[in-house]
């Protein structure tokens, strides 16, 4: 889903900002059947335990040559288009599809590497805690570049067009992309406090987590910033609700993130559901969110329709959406923060005062509010499906979109 989102609104956003059609169609329609086919391939390998076991790269390693050469491609066309650009300047939002792109093409060949040893079975490359280590350089900047990059990259490109004004300071734009991208690849080590990693390596990537609230604050706020002067869009556009929402989200995750990556306070968090409530504030309340907005924006552009076929819906969408979320995350911290202190708590005599299934069944009611949760954003998404369809499926309301005058001079 986030995946098919990026590769859609990048190859939208590269076109409409560098004033030229992609750099070739044919290989950007390869790009969409092989993302399609490793996302059917994994679907089909991981149930038949087909697996590398390594946490959020499982798949083996066909699979794995076959992302390379999707992302590869992915690359060329990406940066075929941005050559061949007849605007000279390189609007932000391509900087963070580039660097996006690049990163994730690094990340994957790196992690992956592997010696294979059948079809279905192969061995890393990596043993022990350099195994964790690569893992976790890999995982969190997955995070930091596909979670994160990427997103912002639809955010410059969407926020700013939703709300009809300029992006609130270039500058800082331009300040925050680069110490994002230099300070997220040294945060990887707080996914391993308290283990067998050298200690200065856990407190290198603590101190590096703490100092990331400053580019990820930067993003949020610019976005949010964007809207100055278009304030009263919130009262009536329910797309700029979910752009806007979305931000707050990533505010709160890459706060909650750095906290979280404190030593003691990990100590406390680690293995628990407060884990999982932040995983989804900042999957759901940030690229989810985000996604979504650009998608209602993206779709009737992309139909030639004027708007969605119905605002009321959209706003409906946002509405069970939003309560979803909450709910889920709220449920999860509440319930990682009771199972830390359940878990830690001791009697006089030294022994544990609960055992591991009393904190399990002290969680079950939590869980309930999170199926509730999920059943909401789950429902949202049946009213979107329903909104697309007739947005698609009405004739009359077409609209000749007009497409903007290419630049005169090439660059
Ligand atoms: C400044 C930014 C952020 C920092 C410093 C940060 C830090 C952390 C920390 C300390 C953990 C817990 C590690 C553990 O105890 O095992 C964690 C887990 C996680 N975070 Fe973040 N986070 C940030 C932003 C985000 C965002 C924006 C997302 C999603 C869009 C995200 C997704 C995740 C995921 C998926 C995990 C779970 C990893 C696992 O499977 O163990 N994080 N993060
Ligand atoms: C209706 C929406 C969703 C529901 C109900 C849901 C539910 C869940 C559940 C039950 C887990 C397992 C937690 C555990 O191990 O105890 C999980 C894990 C996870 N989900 Fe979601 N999810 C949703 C949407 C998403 C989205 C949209 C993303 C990404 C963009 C996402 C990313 C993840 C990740 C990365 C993990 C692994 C976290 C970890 O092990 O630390 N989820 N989700």
């Amino acid at each position: 889903f986030g995946g098919s989102a990026l590769f859609a609104a990048s190859y939208y956003i590269v076109q409409r900002t560098c004033h030229v059609r992609l750099f070739s169609d044919r290989l950007a329609g390869f790009t969409f059947w092989g993302w399609q086919l490793v996302i059917l391939l994994a679907a089909i390998s991981l149930p038949l335990g087909v697996t590398s076991s390594k946490e959020y790269a499982e798949l083996e390693w066909p699979i794995d040559v076959l992302i390379a050469i999707v992302w590869v491609v992915y690359g060329v066309v990406f940066f075929g288009t941005l050559a061949k650009r007849r605007i000279r300047h390189i609007y932000v939002a391509n900087w963070f599809f580039a660097a996006y792109i690049i990163t994730i093409a690094v990340l994957h060949i790196v992690n992956s590497a592997a010696v294979p040893v059948t079809w279905t079975k192969s061995y890393p490359i990596y043993a022990g805690t350099v195994d964790a280590m690569v893992q976790w350089w890999y995982g969190h900047n997955a995070v930091g570049f596909f979670l994160t990059a990427g997103f912002l990259g639809m955010m410059y490109y969407f926020v700013p067009k939703q709300a009809g004004r300029p992006v609130y300071s270039y500058r800082l734009s331009v300040v925050h992309f680069w110490s994002l991208i230099s300070i997220y690849m040294w945060a990887g080590p707080h996914h391993l406090h308290y283990t067998s990693l050298p200690d200065w390596a856990q407190s290198l990537g603590m101190v590096f987590s703490l100092i990331l609230i400053a580019p990820s604050w930067g993003g949020m706020i610019n976005g949010i910033m964007t809207m100055s002067g278009a304030w009263g869009k919130l009262r009536t556009d329910p797309i700029m609700k979910f752009l806007i929402v979305s931000l707050s989200f990533y505010g709160m995750s890459t706060f909650e993130g750095p906290m979280m990556s404190i030593r003691t306070v990990n100590a406390l968090s680690h293995y628990t559901d407060w884990t999982i409530g932040h995983v989804h504030s900042g999957a759901l309340g940030w690229v989810a969110m985000i996604s979504i907005g650009s998608l209602y924006i993206l779709i009737p552009r992309l139909y030639g329709r004027r708007e969605m076929y119905s605002t009321r819906l959209i706003d409906l969408h946002f509405w069970i959406m939003t309560i979803g979320i909450v709910l889920y995350v709220a449920a999860m911290w509440i319930a990682g923060v009771m199972q830390g202190l359940m878990w830690r708590a001791t009697n006089a005599d030294g022994t544990l005062t609960y055992s591991f299934v009393e904190s399990l069944s002290a969680t079950y009611p939590f869980y309930a509010i999170r199926l509730l949760g999920g059943v909401l954003i789950l429902a949202g998404m049946f009213v979107m499906a329903w909104n697309v369809y007739r947005t698609v499926a009405q004739r009359a309301d077409m609209l000749d979109v007009a497409i903007p005058q290419p630049a005169a001079q090439p660059a």
